[in-house]
């Protein structure tokens, strides 16, 4: 299996002056939190002044920015964008989904061994309540993530959950191929794309999942607490988790609220968070999605992808591995150490000299973007090769 890869896609030159990391720092961890660009905290900034004069703020302002975020959203995944819905955490969109699948007595629910918390408690609460089985695909000896998840999702299985890459080591699943099995199985396919969307290319096109979450402050490179749900059409007249006025009918008359509506507005927005219409961080994470979609996805892959090769080529040199490229995605690299070489206090010896990376399970993980530099590089390794060779 291996990442199509666009052949026009063109690595992007170093970004950094639109950000403000000093040049001292490598920061080499964006699947941790991604860094806001100087345009995107002005974007803020007129967010929070518009509320010194609270008397300009019209109940039309309420409804442009958070259209427009559900477009922008949409072309980052190919899908339309009347299913996007803005949510506050990837739990929030995983709990909607759970909230609207009936499972029963007896029924699967598929989830990887060491998936990401979000993407777990929830699915055991719904085993809990339903007698359904939560079932852990096992880490696969050699590394091929979609073909133990394409062993495990048989007849009885209701739901996959699933993220596009590992959270600890960036193992690839391929998405077409579960997808293709769900529907062969009718099982749902519910994605929690955060730790690849806006650098690895997603098509909800080719995959065509259920439901779709994404937390915005990784690889969107937008602010916390904010991000999307995308509900395929078939889902759309769920149940949302709130009651909140604003995602029903009419509810752009503000004199009218109380005329109240038992409809929504239409597509996902029912599934919308209470105070959507965020002044502040919806236009940051507009402003970061702009970018982003400027840049171009692909490009955007292709040049984090060199940067990781780069990484891997002299990590080799230091005996540290990594998954086979074409069972990774490459915007995520887990340099994997041999037993016992991977020092408990690694990342925080690196920090202490200006390198940022975070360790998860056995990997260390690196995820760069596009203000890396060939310094930061540099600087990595030189860092590495005085902190193991203290440690051995
Ligand atoms: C795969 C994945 N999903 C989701 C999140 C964030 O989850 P939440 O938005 O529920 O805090 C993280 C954070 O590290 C993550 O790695």
């Amino acid at each position: 299996m291996l990442m199509k890869r666009n052949l026009n896609a063109a690595p992007i030159p170093c970004q950094r002056h639109l950000f403000a990391i000093p040049d001292e720092v490598a920061y080499l961890n964006c699947a941790y939190m991604g860094p806001l660009m100087h345009s995107v905290i002005q974007a803020g900034e007129q967010g929070m002044y518009a509320k010194l004069k609270p008397w300009e703020i019209t109940p039309q302002d309420f409804f442009p920015d958070t259209e427009h975020a559900r477009s922008l959203f949409s072309r980052l995944i190919s899908a339309d964008s009347e299913g996007v819905a803005l949510i506050p955490s990837a739990s929030y969109g995983l709990s909607t989904a759970a909230r609207n699948i009936k499972v029963t007595q007896g029924d699967r629910i598929v989830v990887l061994t060491d998936q990401f918390p979000s993407n777990i408690y929830v699915w055991k609460e719904k085993a809990k309540t339903s007698g359904a089985l939560l079932t852990f695909v096992e880490r696969p000896a050699d590394d091929d993530w979609t073909r133990a998840i394409l062993e495990s999702a048989d007849e009885q299985t209701k739901v996959v959950a699933l993220p596009n890459c590992h959270w600890t080591d960036g193992g690839l699943i391929d998405l077409e191929q579960v997808g293709k099995r769900c529907r062969e199985i009718g099982a749902y396919l519910v994605l929690d794309l955060t730790q690849s969307l806006g650098a690895l290319p997603f098509s909800a096109e080719s995959v065509q999942p259920d439901y779709i979450v994404c937390a915005g402050y990784k690889f969107l490179l937008g602010p916390y607490s904010l991000g999307f749900l995308w509900v395929s059409p078939r889902n759309r007249e769920g149940i949302p988790l709130e009651y909140n006025w604003i995602s029903r009918s009419n509810s752009e008359n503000f004199a009218g609220l109380v005329d109240y509506k038992d409809t929504y507005r239409s597509g996902a927005r029912r599934f919308d968070v209470g105070e959507n219409s965020n002044f502040i961080l919806v236009p940051m994470l507009n402003r970061a999605l702009e970018q982003l979609l400027e840049w171009g996805i692909d490009n955007i892959y292709a040049t984090i992808s060199r940067r990781n090769s780069d990484i891997a080529e002299q990590a080799r040199q230091l005996g540290l591995n990594h998954i086979a490229d074409h069972l990774r995605a490459l915007h995520f690299l887990g340099l994997r150490f041999p037993p016992g070489m991977l020092p408990t206090s690694i990342a925080a010896d690196l920090a202490k000299r200006g390198v940022y990376v975070s360790v998860r399970g056995t990997s260390m993980r690196i995820t760069p973007h596009v203000y890396n530099t060939d310094d930061d590089v540099q600087h990595l390794f030189d860092a590495l090769e005085i902190i193991l060779s203290r440690h051995v």
